[in-house]
């Protein structure tokens, strides 16, 4: 039973990361983690090249993830939340599912994943997403791990001065950036809690299955 975990966040070792990893780490199969970041996948082309065999024929990086993806019992999956919705790579990835879906479903049908949503303030959007794209792949969705995380603006240099910001927008004009009010994931210990009950209802799923 093979757990395959993917973080669509293109900043390594930032809080989807991290969450996504929560979730292996209390599942305790065999895992494997892959982070999109730096990867090149373009978006689905509507080609229907992939109708015959259910395998996409553009040549990107998601040629190499393909088998992974086929191979693994369960998926999990996190995204960040980017103006509402999950982030455009997590959405190129997923997009280009489309290449399991045509007659032999059964390529990813079955599966079990669980959705993992960041966000700056609100990351349901993320994982909202996520979630109904496993419903679309008749993915048998264990549930959602949530945390905040601290958006760009507490980094960029301008965070407190910048009217259109997150500092603003979430916390008031003439706010101070200091380590007290930046999200971090070590401070969220539901977010954390969340995330590894989910890890062991999934081992618990797949040994189960197992037997
Ligand atoms: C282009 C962009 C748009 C964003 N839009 C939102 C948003 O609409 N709502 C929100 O809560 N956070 C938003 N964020 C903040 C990110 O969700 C937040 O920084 C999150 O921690 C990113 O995940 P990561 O740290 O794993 O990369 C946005 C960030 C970027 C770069």
């Amino acid at each position: 039973m093979k757990i395959l975990g993917i973080s669509g966040s293109p900043r390594k070792g930032k809080t989807t990361d991290l969450l996504v990893n929560e979730v292996l780490k209390a599942a305790g199969e065999p895992t494997e983690f892959v982070s999109l970041a730096g990867l090149q996948i373009s978006p689905c082309s509507g080609c229907l090249a992939c109708v015959e065999d259910n395998i996409c024929k553009i040549r990107d990086d998601m040629t190499g993830l393909r088998e992974k993806i086929v191979e693994a019992d369960a998926l999990v999956i996190g995204a960040p939340n980017y103006f509402g919705h999950l982030n455009g790579l997590s959405h190129c990835f997923l997009e280009r599912f489309y290449q399991f879906r045509h007659r032999e479903a059964d390529v990813i049908s079955g599966k079990l994943g669980i959705a993992v949503g960041v966000g700056g303030g609100m990351p349901e959007p993320a994982a909202r997403d996520i979630e109904k794209f496993f419903e679309y792949n008749q993915i048998e969705c264990l549930g959602r791990a949530l945390a905040v995380g601290p958006a760009s603006c507490f980094d960029c240099g301008y965070g407190e001065d910048c009217s259109v910001g997150a500092i603003y927008q979430f916390y008031g004009p003439g706010t101070r950036i200091t380590e007290d009010i930046t999200p971090r994931l070590g401070k969220q210990p539901q977010a954390i809690e969340q995330a590894r009950s989910l890890g062991l209802k999934l081992r618990e799923r797949l040994t189960l299955l197992s037997r």
